[in-house]
């Protein structure tokens, strides 16, 4: 899956240490319909034979204008209980590597689900993030109803899915939603950056910390075998000892 080759609704780059995935349907906004949805754990399969880094960007200057309408209005419980978006943004989050959203225009709806699900969001100066759903006589079932409450805070998630509050990306940014905002024309750049710091550090070691990070509730036992791992890595080893060479020599 290089170069974005078989894929009819995403731009797919690999290289070496990141994966970036366009989601690219730029004449609906982006809308995520059941082919993204199948592209999208295609992407995953590939990230969970081989983790790398993975940053998640939108075509034409729109992250995604949520879960495409046409589809929602045929769908029904059977598919409700399928959970065809929550369990795909439930992957995106469980991958073992860190996840980059770069969002610039519209996230709404699941586009904004699929933002919350991963790591790290960072905003262009066009980003609003907004759950509408209610007003389409549905509700935002895709992650948002816990996670923007963990990450806004439950009182701004409830202006957002009950009081229909868009957020633009200078609240994102003051509410904590988003890591930072750039100029639109920047925020590939910026991203960019962000993921080589990220590429600098040892794998495995962030692949644990992510782990840990997203267990439940207080977790001394589960980070304490996380570190045994990685105190036995030749890695380590490596990188500390380049650390004290490095003081000795200067
Ligand atoms: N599902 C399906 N199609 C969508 C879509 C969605 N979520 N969002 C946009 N589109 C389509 C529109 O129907 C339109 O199609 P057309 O050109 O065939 O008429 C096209 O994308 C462009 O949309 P338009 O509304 O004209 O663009 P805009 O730039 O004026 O507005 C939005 C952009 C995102 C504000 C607006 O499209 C919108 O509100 N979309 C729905 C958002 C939403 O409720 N999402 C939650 C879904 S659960």
């Amino acid at each position: 899956m290089s170069g974005g080759a078989g894929y009819e609704t995403l731009l797919v780059e690999e290289r070496d240490d990141r994966v970036v995935v366009t989601l690219n349907r730029p004449r609906a906004r982006n809308a995520i319909n059941a082919a993204m949805v199948e592209e999208l754990h295609a992407v995953c399969a590939g990230l969970e034979r081989r983790p790398r880094l993975l940053l998640l960007t939108g075509a034409e200057g729109v992250f995604a204008a949520g879960a495409d309408i046409q589809e929602l209005l045929e769908r029904g419980r059977e598919e409700a209980l399928a959970g065809i978006n929550s369990r795909l943004f439930d992957r995106v989050a469980r991958l073992s590597m860190p996840t980059v959203a770069a969002v610039d225009g519209y996230a709404l709806g699941g586009g904004a689900e699929l933002a919350y699900a991963c790591d790290v969001r960072l905003a262009g100066e066009s980003a609003v993030f907004g759950n509408p759903e209610p007003g389409l006589g549905i509700l935002a079932a895709a992650g948002a109803c816990w996670r923007l409450a963990e990450l806004a805070g439950v009182s701004v998630a409830k202006q957002v899915l009950l009081g229909g509050r868009r957020l633009d990306a200078a609240e994102a940014l003051r509410l904590g939603l988003v890591a930072e905002v750039v100029p639109d024309g920047e925020l590939l750049g910026r991203a960019h950056r962000l993921l080589d710091r990220m590429a600098r550090s040892a794998p495995g070691a962030l692949r644990l910390t992510k782990l840990v990070l997203d267990a439940r509730g207080p977790h001394p036992l589960a980070d304490d075998l996380a570190q045994a791992i990685l105190f036995e890595s030749e890695e380590k080893r490596d990188r500390m000892r380049a650390f004290l060479d490095k003081g000795a020599s200067s």
